[in-house]
């Protein structure tokens, strides 16, 4: 049953920020949503797999009032949508994360966000960041829960990835220390989670482990040479990757009370390579081109060498100035290539280079279990040419051929991230299902796709018609039905 979160006469305000100009994440395929809803009996076109169970989430901004100052596509409250298949049945839901800054708003925006002098908010993370932690950035399962994660390193809290009640800020047993990444990366064979956090003061970068037991069993404060912006990690078999990329904020602007940032195109990118439960004297530091990394594709050992795969921005500054909101704009928009590293352990040397040099794809995902270990596919997200973030379609590479294949969802319609979603049985690697959320900007509308991970260019075996528009957002996953049954 629908149950009104934010009055529609707030919400009519809510297409412009402070800045006085229409701000383009407020609008139409980005508009936050009112309600929370629950829906079953949803109509499909197609046929929905019996051998799909399991449940498709996705985080992303939804601001819950009109926002103080000048809106930042970060800055929205974390709000899930997630479809449970069960069956050949799907039902849809969509909650906010109750995060403490969620609860202390009741009725209006207590602070500023990312763009803004942040003086005067409430509360910020343990580092002292004083923005709000919104939780509404990814969704990662570990131990029979999913954890909603911050960008600029929260608080991790607890879902319940069925009811998506908020159970709690996630602890590890009362052994987590300061804060927690976005992106951290969970091994299913071993049931370790791995993360790391950072921040604008020493140590600017920490690292560690939760054991398969529930507790950080694992943590070094790793030297930088200042503060950094690094947002996504991996791991191999037995080593985890960090990240020293020259992007940062500019200090000098942050004693001014602004967020800017600079690319320093003088220094390296350098990837820290550390034994899993290595001590800070055992990473060893790869040089290589500057650039910028939101997203890891997967990374694994072969021989001598490690192998990264990522998605790589070769030019993260922004065009220019044109107003209050363009800079914004421009630093938001995605433009990347699928690019590959190997960082040889014997020789030290990396070599690096573009897998797909033309097409700007992001969001990658893989086969969840294959998470450190080789993998040969990924499936992205297609960058359109557009001012703002729209994902037009997904494509699906091949390391191993080099072979690629694309869906497009269709004019003015626009996808999400798209986990894979293995098939119960599955026997491998591209066995089941990539499952996405598509949002049509004429009609307002969105639906579920399921696609064959096989072959995309089948198009959706299935669509599920949705009762509410699913604004675009930031990360999903899936949690496959025999993960959370023997969680229960
Ligand atoms: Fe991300």
């Amino acid at each position: 049953m629908a149950q009104p979160t934010v009055p529609s006469v707030i919400m009519d305000s809510m297409v412009t920020d402070e800045s006085g100009e229409p701000n383009p994440y407020l609008l139409g395929v980005y508009a936050p949503v009112r309600d929370e809803v629950t829906a079953e009996n949803l109509q499909v076109i197609g046929e929905i797999p019996a051998d799909l169970n399991g449940v498709y989430l996705r985080n992303g901004p939804n601001a819950r009032f009109p926002v103080r100052g000048r809106y930042h596509w970060f800055d929205g409250d974390g709000m899930v949508h997630a479809v449970h298949f069960e069956n050949g049945r799907a039902r849809y839901r969509n909650r906010y994360v109750r995060t403490k800054a969620f609860q202390a708003e009741t009725d209006r925006s207590l602070w500023t966000g990312v763009m803004e002098n942040r003086k005067g908010n409430p509360f910020g993370n343990t580092r002292g960041l004083n923005l709000k932690d919104s939780a509404n950035t990814d969704l990662v399962y570990h131990r029979g829960k999913v954890l909603a994660t911050w960008y600029l390193c929260g608080s991790p809290y607890q879902l319940d990835p069925l009811s998506l009640e908020t159970l709690g800020v996630e602890t590890f047993l009362d052994t987590l220390t300061g804060d927690f990444m976005a992106h951290p990366k969970v091994d299913e064979r071993t049931g370790e989670l791995f993360w790391f956090d950072y921040g604008p003061r020493p140590p600017y970068l920490r690292y560690g482990v939760v054991g398969a037991g529930g507790a950080v069993e694992h943590c070094v404060e790793l030297e930088l040479p200042g503060a950094r912006l690094p947002h996504d990690m991996s791991i191999t078999e037995n080593h985890a990757i960090l990240m020293d990329l020259p992007l940062y904020q500019d200090l000098e602007a942050a004693r001014q009370g602004r967020y800017k940032l600079t690319f320093n195109r003088e220094l390296p990118s350098r990837f820290g390579v550390i034994p899993r439960r290595g001590t800070a004297e055992q990473i060893r530091w790869f040089e290589a081109r500057p650039c910028y990394i939101y997203h890891v594709v997967n990374s694994w050992e072969s021989g001598d060498e490690i192998i990264l795969d990522v998605c790589r921005v070769s030019r993260p500054a922004p065009k220019g100035d044109g107003g209050p909101l363009a800079a914004m704009i421009s630093y938001l928009k995605l433009d990347a290539r699928l690019y590959r590293y190997r960082f040889n352990l014997v020789t030290g040397q990396t070599s690096e280079g573009y897998v797909d040099g033309d097409h700007n794809t992001e969001f990658p995902t893989i086969d969840a279990r294959l998470t450190g270990r080789p993998s040969r596919y990924s499936y992205n997200v297609s960058v359109m040419d557009a001012d703002t973030n729209l994902f037009d379609g997904l494509v699906k590479y091949d390391n191993v051929t080099g072979a690629k294949q694309e869906h497009y969802y269709g004019d003015h319609r626009y996808g999400s991230e798209a986990p894979f979603a293995p098939r119960d049985g599955s026997t491998g690697e591209d066995d089941g299902y990539l499952v996405t959320f598509v949002t049509d900007e004429r009609e307002g509308t969105s639906e579920v796709q399921i696609l064959g991970a096989a072959d995309l260019t089948q198009g959706p075996v299935a669509r599920v018609l949705l009762p509410q528009r699913v604004p675009l957002g930031f990360h999903a996953t899936w949690v496959r039905a025999d993960q959370y049954r023997t969680a229960s």
